[in-house]
């Protein structure tokens, strides 16, 4: 699998996800300014890669020689609602802010490329407690069929991924376990999703977003797995505009709905999903030319529609965060 982050020298050197699945192309990122729109473009997409590409974008925006609380504040506003943006912005913030100024750069690389590193390593971790999930349903059945939506794969992350860790594990473990993937209008990340899994051998199909209720009904699928934006404090879930009618359809076919997200992607400031700002994207991404368009890029699945949240340190209830530290 091609890296979607990388150091090159004083660069970084990232993956254009917005060229995927149709052409293979890599950008690379020497300023602050390249690397806000690699984020805000969606060059670079997927709650833990935007915060890991902005981590290096304060490192970058150093070399420069910008001021911290500059580039701090111009990354902040690429994406709103992916937390994880703003919680590697407080990370780098609070490691920088005491070194002396000629230290800066060289501690932001530091930095940067620890928290890249505790990305792959807590998503290898979601894969390992995710998997006895999917290890019981082939205990039972002999296969394994789960659906995702959006891409929470490699590709969102620096490695493994979140919704797939898992799944990898399971293939991986010679499980026999197929992918119904959701197509993600409009944006269309289960292109993305399709494309990583070929790569990685793992059985899937491609579906039109509405035809998961019909599947569901169809008794094909065996539970949902998604990752996730933000996490409130009350286990509300923000991911990608679509995962709140998997999580009502799951429910009414009595299908089991786990979130996968590293904890970097709890905002325990955040009360509750009403709390958490959803990205309105451009009307152009609709494709529906001069028709007035909503475009929430985002939605919220209530903390009751959710089975567990597959984190780094285990399987959590939604309704039981308050019991994990920062
Ligand atoms: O708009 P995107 O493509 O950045 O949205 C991505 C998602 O919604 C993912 O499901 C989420 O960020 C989790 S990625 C491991």
């Amino acid at each position: 699998m091609l890296a979607t982050i990388a150091e090159e020298g004083d660069a970084v050197v990232i993956l254009d996800q917005t060229k995927l699945p149709h052409e293979t192309a890599f950008v690379r990122l020497t300023t602050l300014a390249e690397a806000a729109h690699a984020i805000r473009t969606m060059q670079v997409r997927g709650a833990p890669l935007i915060g890991a590409t902005a981590a290096y974008g304060v490192a970058l925006g150093l070399a420069e020689g910008r001021p911290l609380d500059e580039i701090l504040a111009t990354l902040a506003t690429t994406r709103p609602t992916a937390v994880n943006l703003h919680w590697a912005l407080a990370r780098m913030r609070k490691a920088l802010e005491n070194s002396a100024p000629e230290r800066r750069p060289q501690a932001a690389w530091q930095e940067a490329r620890a928290i890249a590193r505790e990305d792959a390593e807590a998503n290898a971790a979601i894969g390992r407690y995710g998997l006895p999930i999917l290890q019981a349903i082939a205990a039972r059945k002999g296969r394994v069929e789960i659906m995702t939506h959006c891409n929470a794969g490699r590709l969102a992350t620096v490695a493994h991924g979140t919704a797939l860790a898992p799944i990898y594990a399971a293939h991986e473990a010679g499980l026999a376990v197929h992918v119904w993937v959701s197509e993600t209008r409009p944006r269309c990340q289960g292109l993305l999703t399709a494309w990583e899994l070929k790569a990685a051998g793992v059985p899937h199909t491609l579906i039109a977003d509405n035809a998961a209720g019909l599947l569901m009904m169809q008794g094909k699928v065996d539970g949902v797995i998604v990752g996730a934006d933000r996490i409130a404090a009350n286990g509300d879930t923000a991911n990608k505009v679509g995962t709140y009618l998997k999580a009502l359809a799951a429910q009414a076919h009595g299908l089991p709905f786990y979130v996968a997200a590293p904890v970097s992607t709890i905002d325990f400031a955040c009360p509750d999903g009403a709390a958490i700002p959803i990205e309105e994207r451009a009307a152009e991404e609709l494709g529906a030319g001069d028709v007035p368009v909503a475009n929430p890029a985002f939605d919220i699945t209530p903390a009751g529609l959710i089975a567990g949240i597959i984190t780094e340190r285990g399987i959590i209830a939604a309704n039981d965060l308050a019991r994990v530290t920062p």
